[in-house]
Order: structure tokens, then C-alpha cells, then sequence
């Protein structure tokens, strides 16, 4: 097991990719706290892994909502004892984001406060518990789109992404040298309920993304997860503000 007894933090552990580390996780003998704003879908994430013999709780949280995430890391380390992972996973990425000159600035807003407060306000939480130990492994979710232009803009997740990359950049600097490593994945594409449901009914959008990827298909939350074990691993000890772009090769993309 790679993660036997580390105490792993993952927000939006309720669905899509979230759901998937936080099971492949409890496999890998993590006791696993699931931060989610959906209450229903937390605690099936819960039973799920409970049902299968693995260790994870429940502790509702919006990521947006500071008060909700400092109770929610009490709660974790009340139930656990420590914090030794922490996946900052949940995002939203909704319809009415847009081009600049077509998105509202609430919706702007909204995108923000989750994607990139939301990461801001967890590790504002979590990494002075890291710091007792003197270890912590920080892993963020950015997105390929942090580095490239779309024809099918959504600008202020674009933008809430670029924000995840520097940010992990400034912690890795920070954090390091007391014990704690920062690092994040950049996904592509990956078949989620975040993203079918919006390329299904977007055909345009989806044959931009599918003709730009040379591995000819979209990528599984599996292949995003085996990334994160080894981040949550002691074997990534070493690994420290990098930017690991696991997306079939689409931001390699020329023409
Ligand atoms: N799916 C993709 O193609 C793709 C590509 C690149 C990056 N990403 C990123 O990967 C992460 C996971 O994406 P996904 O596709 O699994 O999404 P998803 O929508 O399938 O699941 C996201 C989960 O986060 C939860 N959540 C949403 N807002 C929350 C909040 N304020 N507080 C707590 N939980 C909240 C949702 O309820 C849901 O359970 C996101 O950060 C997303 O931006 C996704």
C-alpha cells in the first residue's frame, strides 16, 4: 500500500475525478476525509469506500465558505489526528462562463471564490496542521487551459486555473523547507460528469478538444488519480513545485 494511514483531505470527493482518488486512495490504505459540498454525495463516497473495508468520513464543506473549512479541518483532525495529504480537487467550470465580453461579473465571481478561494482557504487550514508534523504533501488541480487559448472560451475558469499554477508555485518556495511540498496536475480533457454533459450537448466543443488530441481520446479520472498517489506518496518526495500535465499531450499541440 502507498498510502498506508496517510490522513488525505480531498475536496469534492462526492463526484467525478474526486470520487475516484478518494476510492483508489482508501485501496492504498489513506484514511480518507471527503470534503464535499453535496451532502448525498459525500457520504456515498463514504459508504462506498466503507463497503469495500477501506477508512474515509464526511465532513461537509463548501470550499468557498471559510468558516465551513475551518470546522471542516477541525473535524478531520478531530476524527484523525492530523492531516498528512491535501487534494485541492473541487471546481466548477459552468455554463454561463464565457468570453469576457459575455460573462456576468457574478458569474466571474463565483468561478473565483470556488476554483481559486476555495484552494486558498483550504491550505490557509490544513498546512498549519502539516506544519505540527513538520510533513504534508499539497496537491492542486489546475488545468490544461491554464496554458492554452480555447476558441470555446470560459475565461474566468481559464483564468481561476492560471491562479492554482502560481499559487502552487509561491507555496512550493514557501512551504518546502518545513516539510511540506506543493505540486499540481494540469488534466486535459477528462470524461467527468463536469465534462460530458457539457460536450455532449456541445458538439463544437468537443471535436475542437478530440482533433487536438494526438492519444485520440479523452482522458479517465484514473489516469489524473494515478498521478495523485504518487504526489500523496513518499515516493514524490523530492517533487516539489512542479506542474504535471497529464493530459494525453494536447497542450503539446501545435497545429
Ligand atoms: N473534467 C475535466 O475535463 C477537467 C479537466 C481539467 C481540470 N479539471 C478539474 O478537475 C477537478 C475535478 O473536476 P471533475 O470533472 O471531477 O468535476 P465534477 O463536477 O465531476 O466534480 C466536482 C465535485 O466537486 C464538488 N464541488 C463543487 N463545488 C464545490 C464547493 N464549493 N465545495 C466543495 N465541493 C464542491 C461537486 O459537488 C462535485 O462532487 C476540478 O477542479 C476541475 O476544474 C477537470
Amino acid at each position: 500500500m502507498r498510502l498506508k494511514d496517510k490522513v488525505s483531505v480531498i475536496t469534492g470527493a462526492g463526484g467525478g475525478m474526486g470520487r475516484v482518488a478518494a476510492q483508489k486512495f482508501a485501496r492504498e490504505g489513506a484514511k480518507v476525509a471527503v470534503f464535499e459540498i453535496g451532502e448525498e454525495a459525500g457520504r456515498k463516497t463514504v459508504e462506498e469506500i466503507k463497503a469495500k473495508g477501506g477508512k474515509a468520513e464526511f465532513f461537509h464543506c463548501n470550499v468557498a465558505d471559510e468558516a465551513n473549512v475551518k470546522e471542516a479541518v477541525q473535524q478531520t483532525v478531530q476524527t484523525f489526528g492530523k492531516i498528512d495529504v491535501l487534494y485541492n480537487n473541487a471546481g466548477i467550470m459552468p455554463e454561463d462562463d464565457e468570453s469576457v465580453i459575455d460573462t456576468d461579473a457574478e458569474a466571474w465571481d463565483r468561478v473565483l471564490n470556488v476554483n481559486v478561494k476555495g484552494v486558498m482557504l483550504s491550505c490557509k487550514y490544513a498546512i498549519p496542521e502539516m506544519l505540527k508534523q513538520g510533513s504534508g504533501s499539497i496537491i492542486n488541480i489546475a488545468s490544461f487551459v491554464a496554458y492554452m487559448g480555447c476558441s470555446v472560451p470560459q475565461d474566468a475558469y481559464t483564468a481561476s486555473k492560471g491562479a492554482v499554477v502560481s499559487l502552487t508555485k509561491s507555496l512550493a518556495i514557501q512551504f518546502r523547507p518545513r516539510g511540506i511540498r506543493t505540486n499540481a496536475i494540469a488534466p486535459g480533457p477528462i470524461e467527468t460528469p463536469l465534462m460530458t454533459e457539457w460536450l455532449l450537448t456541445d458538439k463544437e466543443a468537443r471535436d475542437v478538444r478530440l482533433g487536438r488530441q494526438p492519444s485520440g481520446r479523452f482522458g479517465k479520472p484514473e489516469d489524473i488519480v494515478n498521478c495523485a498517489v504518487y504526489l500523496a506518496s513518499d515516493e514524490s518526495d523530492w517533487t516539489n513545485g512542479s506542474i504535471i500535465h497529464v493530459d494525453g499531450g494536447i497542450t503539446s499541440h501545435y497545429f
